[in-house]
């Protein structure tokens, strides 16, 4: 459930529906879906298993191997969490913000168009950061099983259910349908590389894939736990809240602004959630009402600040539990200390957009000017999450003899993960690996 919890997050409430209408729709579906089955589920299930065997933190099941490449593995299985954390906890925090000012009254404020490029230089960024990590704080002190699934237990259902309402409310205002038919309807001519590439990406990172965070739960499972049927529930909540999210996104999109063209729309998930959903929260204020519309607004911005919650708490665990095990603190003392590094990561990064002129303008590579936040959202998030994944196979396959017993080849899915992953899934990481690295930082 604390998997669960962690691979459903802000992409898939906003960036994977309008990604799939902008890129083929059932086209985009189906490939993503093979992607999931296909490529992700076999690294999740792999990454599971590590932990389960070595019941090891990231930095430790690595090391298990003798040689540099493992103990660097280690290192990078232990760091990425921590950075993708930083980036991560700096738009949750502007969600926390939405989500209050929405609910004092001020979403005619949101809608503006220069609302988010002010709201993310102000002061009242701080106040919100605090009240977020407290929170995020005292869901960890609770452990692993008292806190964190805990909460996923907690806020799982409420999140499916507040997901369900949306998208019953959705569908009922006019032109909804329309969004529904470039959701769904296949159009594989708009399907090329990029669009393949994109897919596999979002699939990966929602899967929290070479997070490092499904090592560390592996490592929590009860020796008789079957880990494919672990495996199948994560993939599959993770991919059925992404397909209803669509079911609401879409159409909301559609029933306001009948002539969207899909293209047209952000990719990004920030550029949506802040700046598009707020202008869309407005234009409903006509049917429903300001407050029926500021309602509805505070219902989404709950919605996704749950879904962020829940994976910046798994996210936090790696770190946690490293210096947890490595430096032989107690629980107390790890959470204090990882909570207070990643807030000062955190707010560090929440200068990038204008309020530090030397951390928005921190580097300049691939022909752009890139902010420290950009830096790091390129170099973990689309560089090494891939190169984690590459060695997580090639670490399943270097110890194959010692794992293969808990992947048992009675079953279909294990004798497929068993070869896909020493064949053809390297293979596939390795090429976005390099082509990522040629196209962020070499082309112009
Ligand atoms: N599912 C998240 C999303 O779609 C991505 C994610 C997975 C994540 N695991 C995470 C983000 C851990 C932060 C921390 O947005």
């Amino acid at each position: 459930m604390a998997a669960a919890g962690s691979a459903v997050g802000i992409g898939n409430l906003v960036g994977f529906p309008v990604n799939a209408a902008k890129n083929g729709g059932g086209a985009f579906l189906f490939i993503y879906l093979l992607f999931v089955f296909g490529v992700c589920l076999p690294v999740l299930l792999a990454e599971l298993t590590m932990g389960k065997h070595t019941r090891q933190t990231p930095m430790s099941a690595f090391g298990q191997q003798n040689g540099l490449t493992w103990r660097i593995a280690g290192w990078l299985a232990t760091l990425t969490p921590f950075m993708i954390a930083v980036f991560y906890s700096v738009i949750t925090v502007w969600i926390l913000g939405y989500l209050h000012l929405t609910a004092v009254g001020n979403l005619n404020q949101l809608a503006k168009p220069e609302f988010f490029g002010q709201f993310i230089q102000s002061d009242s960024l701080l106040m919100y950061m605090l009240a977020l990590i407290a929170l995020i704080g005292l869901i960890l002190f609770g452990g692993v099983q008292q806190g964190i699934e805990r909460a996923s237990r907690l806020l799982m259902p409420a999140l499916f259910v507040i997901l369900i309402g949306l998208c019953v409310f959705v569908l009922t205002l006019d032109n909804a349908t329309a969004g529904l038919a470039f959701y769904l309807t296949p159009d594989f001519s708009k399907v090329n590389i990029e669009v393949i590439n994109g897919a596999l990406s979002q699939a990966s990172f929602s899967l929290s894939l070479g997070m490092g965070i499904l090592i560390t739960y592996g490592s929590y499972l009860e020796d008789e736990s079957k880990i494919t049927s672990s495996g199948y529930m994560i993939a599959g909540t993770d991919t059925l809240v992404a397909f209803v999210a669509g079911l609401m996104t879409l159409p909301a999109i559609f029933a306001i602004y009948p002539e969207t063209d899909p293209a047209t729309l952000s990719g990004s998930s920030v550029g949506l959630v802040f700046s598009f959903f707020p202008k869309i929260f407005m234009e409903m204020v006509p049917l429903i009402g300001y407050t029926g519309a500021s309602i509805a607004a505070f219902v989404f911005f709950s919605l996704t600040l749950i879904a962020a919650v829940t994976s910046l708490v798994s996210i936090f665990e790696v770190p946690l539990a490293s210096l947890q095990d490595h430096i032989k603190i107690t629980r107390k003392s790890a959470t204090l200390i990882t909570v207070t590094l990643i807030l000062l990561g955190g707010w560090v990064a929440s200068q990038s957009f204008g309020r530090s002129p030397w951390l928005t303008e921190f580097v300049s590579y691939g022909g752009a000017t890139k902010s420290l936040f950009d830096l790091i959202v390129d170099v973990f998030y689309e560089t090494i999450l891939p190169l984690n994944g590459l060695l997580v196979c090639l670490y399943v396959s270097a110890k194959w003899q010692v794992l293969k017993s808990h992947l048992p080849d009675t079953e279909f899915t294990t004798r497929y993960s068993q070869l896909a992953l020493r064949s053809f899934i390297p293979i596939i990481l390795l090429v976005v690996f390099i082509s990522t690295i040629y196209s962020k930082y070499f082309i112009r």
